[in-house]
């Protein structure tokens, strides 16, 4: 009885020292897809079950364009939350305004520096300190195919040049079905165009022409050339697609009603969340061209500076979570992307996904690794929007000519 007593002593201390440390962490996200949710879920279950308490803050849009609005304002407003999805050099813009929490001692506690690769490190770092704690690695040149789609139309195998596909896009109107499931929004058209940019002109184009933004590649003949191939993949759209989101065109290839979506893995979050398997009900491919090529887009989570000292202590737990092996190994295999921690067990992860991790370290050695323009990765937020624009507008306009869409794309890098 004695020894109960003090079990039930000791158990309840513990309890208390917990609860003394238990704080709420404010979590700004857009993930509010199917398999998103299902995907941030986890990171909330981690987070109760160290007692903390979760605030979900989700802004729904997909590629994060109203959730960045919204943060601006609770910033500017004095109320930052605790964390919140930032990416890429978008991290460095934040932390240059001094609102950043250093996290040093969490990533030294737990060893991130040699758990991270370093070109994903760097971008997490400020002034060399820890201001945010990265999630995942997206795959953005993906083309996802429905399989029985595929069969129906008559077309043997993915296509892995631009005119094989649109041979295949062909033979799929034919068949009266969609050729390609597009959500109209602009960072869909910015999402397929880097794919078609990578494909027509190659990985060293792509790094001169959207990530180094090289007038002399912005306006050369293999610009012209995307320009035309990527009007040409609008022309296999269907006519309903403006403002469609892009899980909702994700959705069309799950259902049989469209062949492909050009895509990064996080449509594979809702082919899993459908309970679809890859290789069988649907395939995972590189966009036509770009095999030996990765366009990477690493989510992480910059955090705020608190006052309180409970809700420090839940941002840092926090940012352990995050890098921690359990999270990486749930959230990845749900949200369709690979561990960002390096020398995690693949065994449980899918086809799709170990393809993209051998080519994530191949590409590494490569040269074809680049940074996603779209999704955040390859410059500045304020020239990234400004191209975007430009693309979006060359996309809606059929009217415009191409020479006139080099242009502006160009004008708009410039500018910025
Ligand atoms: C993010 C993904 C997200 C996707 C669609 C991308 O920019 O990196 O995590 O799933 O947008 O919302």
């Amino acid at each position: 009885m004695i020894k109960l007593s003090k079990l039930a002593t000791a158990v309840a201390l513990v309890a208390a020292a917990n609860a003394a440390m238990a704080g709420e962490v404010e979590v700004l996200h857009w993930w509010t897809s199917g398999g998103e949710a299902k995907s941030v879920g986890e990171l909330k279950r981690i987070m109760q079950g160290k007692g903390h308490t979760w605030k979900d803050f989700a802004v729904a849009g997909g590629g994060g364009d109203n959730a960045m609005t919204v943060l601006k304002s609770r910033v500017v407003a004095g109320n930052p939350p605790a964390a919140a999805q930032i990416k890429g050099p978008g991290i460095q813009e934040w932390a240059s305004e001094g609102v950043l929490a250093n996290l040093d001692a969490t990533a030294k506690a737990e060893k991130w520096d040699s758990l991270l690769p370093k070109v994903v490190a760097d971008v997490m770092k400020y002034k060399g300190n820890f201001v945010a704690a990265p999630v995942n690695v997206h795959r953005v040149n993906w083309m996802w195919a429905n399989a029985a789609v595929l069969k129906k139309a008559g077309v043997a195998g993915t296509p892995k040049t631009w005119d094989e596909f649109f041979a295949a896009a062909e033979k799929i109107k034919k068949a009266g079905l969609i050729p390609v499931a597009h959500g109209g929004q602009n960072w869909q058209d910015f999402t397929t165009f880097e794919s078609v940019v990578l494909g027509v002109g190659g990985a060293r184009f792509y790094g001169d022409a959207l990530v180094k933004l090289d007038q002399k590649a912005l306006t050369s003949a293999t610009m012209t050339k995307s320009l035309e191939t990527f009007r040409k993949v609008k022309t296999y759209t269907d006519a309903a697609a403006p403002g469609r989101d892009w899980n909702l065109a994700t959705a069309m290839v799950i259902q049989e009603k469209a062949a492909f979506q050009f895509m990064g893995d996080w449509a594979k979050g809702e082919f899993t969340a459908a309970g679809k398997v890859p290789g069988k009900d649907y395939i995972c491919a590189a966009a036509p061209g770009t095999a030996n090529a990765f366009t990477f887009n690493v989510d992480s989570f910059a955090m705020f500076k608190l006052k309180d000292a409970t809700a420090q202590k839940a941002q840092a737990d926090l940012a352990a979570a995050i890098m921690g092996t359990e999270f990486q190994e749930v959230f990845n295999l749900n949200k369709g992307s690979i561990p960002v921690r390096l020398n995690m067990d693949m065994a449980k992860f899918d086809d799709c996904a170990k393809l993209s991790s051998k080519d994530f370290v191949e590409t590494a050695k490569s040269g074809g690794l680049l940074p996603s323009i779209a999704h955040g990765m390859a410059v500045m937020p304020a020239a990234e929007g400004a191209i975007k624009d430009a693309v979006s507008q060359f996309w809606n306009n059929d009217k415009m000519s191409v020479a006139d869409g080099v242009k502006s794309i160009a004008k708009a890098a410039a500018t910025k």
